[in-house]
This record gives structure tokens, C-alpha cells and sequence, in this order.
């Protein structure tokens, strides 16, 4: 029998990936052959020499102690990819809601009151505070394009926005062969430079810390957006809130909120939801059930 333990709710479906007979699934942190999570941080966690795999259902691996694991020959698994299509689409509403006012016109809705005529002319009043902007023909940075981005950048191109790419790994020929609706910056400076939002798919590592920064923010036009659904750490936050205040930056959708960035009437929080979709969940608890148990069973690495 294999023991599983799992640190955070894993999908049914990933679980039935590993079959009852061979493998026993708990919370209990007793000699487990391998671990399954989430989000949970396992920096501080004493982790059992028994673990051989360990499993993240979803693309970012920030949350496990990399290094240290491969210092003991232990593989971390995840699931680049499997959650794509879910970020994407949060990155399109927060645009969208940054632009259309949504929110704000939806609380205002939520307050009307009366009869048909008094909320129809209320409603006309609404109609005038909440006049928003189209993203038709606005310019998208695109900073990162692995599977969120491409698609983040094939959705926008749909929408009619020009998109604009920057990956420091990748070519302009290979760029283009993952997606013909991007033109390339020659840096990330000239990236910024042209762009009205920028959404950033990038981990979050020493390079990439603090890759949104004053300096970048100065060089976007007046009233740009920022997107951050990747990991908090990558925007200067005392940087977007300063170039919120003035104005610079119109908004700031970000999935992982603190306290100071939740105050800011501009910012666009959402607790951690990129990858929190159904779909998603299934597809990433499929890809690393199926990774870890291959990997138990015959030592086989797909992906680490
Ligand atoms: C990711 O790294 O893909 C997400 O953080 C997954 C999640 O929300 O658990």
C-alpha cells in the first residue's frame, strides 16, 4: 500500500487516478510514500523522510522547498498547463471589470429602491456615473508566455486589443509559432512602454521580483492597468499604489491581496480564484495523480 497524504482538498477526480487497493489517501502525516497540495506552505513543515514525490495540483511551486527536496532526490511534480484556460478567463474579467466599472455599477444597482419609475430613474443616473472605456484597440502587454500566457494573449487579440509579448526565454519565431496575435518587444522596457494593461504569467523568483517596478509603471501610458494573477511579489505594491494615487495606473486586479493593497478603492482583489474553477481543479489533480503514481509504481518522470 502507498500512503498519500494530502495537504489541501485534492479533486475526486484526481484522487480515483490512484487506485483504493494500492493507495491509502488521508490528512495523516505519518510516513507518507508521497504528498498532495495545493497551496499549502510547506517551507516551515517538517516533511517526512519517508516522502519519495511530491505532487502540487497546479502550475506555481513556490509554496514547496524546491531545493531542498532535490537535495534529497525527491521530485516535486506539477501541472503546467492544466489551469490555463481558468486564468485566462479571470484575466479577462478583471479587465473587463476594470474597464467597464463593474463592480462600483453593481453596488450602485444593489441600492436602488422604489417603485418602476423611481429605479428607472435612478438607473438613468447610474447610466452616466459609471461610462467606462473599451479594450478594442488598447494595447496588452503580455509579460510570460508559457500556457497562460498564449492563451491570455489569443483571448485579448479576440477582443480586438493589439498584444504585445515578452518572454525572456522564448523567440520571436517561437513566439509566433505559439501564437500569430503577438508582436514582440525587444525588451521588457519597450514593453511597457507601448501598453495600456500588462498581465503578468511569470513565476515568482529573484529575477522576476519586483519586475513591475516605478521605473516601468513611468514608462506605460496614463491611466494603464496591471494585472496580477501569478503570484504577489512580482508588482512593487508600494509602486502601484503610489501610481494609483496619482493616477497614472487606473487599476490593479490582483489575486493575492495583503491588507494595504485591499484599502485602495482602485485595486481589484480576488482571494487566490485564477485556477479556482472546476475544470481546472480535475484537470490539475488528474496531472500530477497520474505523475506521482507513475512515478511510485515504475520510477517513471513525466515532468518535475
Ligand atoms: C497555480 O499555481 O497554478 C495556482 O496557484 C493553483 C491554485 O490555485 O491552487
Amino acid at each position: 500500500m502507498y500512503k498519500i497524504l494530502t495537504l489541501n482538498n485534492i479533486s475526486v477526480k484526481g484522487l480515483e487516478r490512484l487506485p483504493r487497493e494500492k493507495y491509502e489517501i488521508s490528512s495523516d502525516t505519518s510516513s507518507p510514500d508521497a504528498v498532495m497540495l495545493r497551496s499549502f506552505k510547506m517551507h516551515d513543515m517538517e516533511i517526512p523522510e519517508t516522502v519519495k514525490a511530491i505532487g502540487r495540483a497546479g502550475a506555481g511551486v513556490n509554496n514547496i522547498p524546491v531545493d531542498k527536496m532535490t537535495k534529497r532526490g525527491v521530485p516535486v511534480f506539477n501541472a503546467p498547463g492544466a489551469n490555463a484556460n481558468a486564468v485566462k478567463e479571470l484575466v479577462l474579467a478583471g479587465l473587463l471589470i476594470a474597464t467597464r466599472n463593474i463592480y462600483p455599477a453593481m453596488k450602485f444597482a444593489e441600492t436602488l429602491e422604489g417603485n418602476d419609475a423611481e429605479v428607472s430613474t435612478a438607473v438613468e443616473s447610474g447610466k452616466k456615473n459609471y461610462v467606462g472605456s473599451e479594450l478594442h484597440s488598447k494595447t496588452l502587454g503580455v509579460i510570460g508566455l508559457g500556457a497562460i500566457g498564449i492563451r491570455v494573449a489569443n483571448a485579448a487579440s479576440a477582443l480586438g486589443m493589439k498584444v504585445v509579448g515578452y518572454d525572456p526565454l522564448i523567440s520571436v519565431e517561437n513566439a509566433w509559432k505559439l501564437s500569430r496575435n503577438i508582436q514582440q518587444a525587444m525588451s521588457l522596457d519597450h514593453l511597457f512602454s507601448q501598453c495600456d494593461a500588462i498581465s503578468v504569467h511569470v513565476p515568482l523568483l529573484d529575477a522576476t521580483k519586483g519586475l513591475v517596478s516605478k521605473e516601468r509603471i513611468a514608462m506605460m501610458n496614463d491611466g494603464a492597468i496591471v494585472v496580477n494573477l501569478a503570484r504577489g511579489g512580482i508588482c512593487d505594491d508600494d509602486a502601484v499604489l503610489a501610481a494609483l494615487e496619482s493616477g497614472k495606473l487606473s487599476s490593479y486586479v490582483i489575486d493575492f491581496p495583503t491588507s494595504k493593497l485591499l484599502r485602495h478603492p482602485n485595486v481589484i482583489a480576488f482571494p487566490h480564484l485564477g485556477a479556482s474553477t472546476g475544470e481546472a481543479e480535475e484537470n490539475c489533480a488528474v496531472m500530477v495523480a497520474d505523475q506521482v503514481r507513475d512515478f511510485l509504481e515504475d520510477g517513471s518522470i513525466r515532468n518535475s
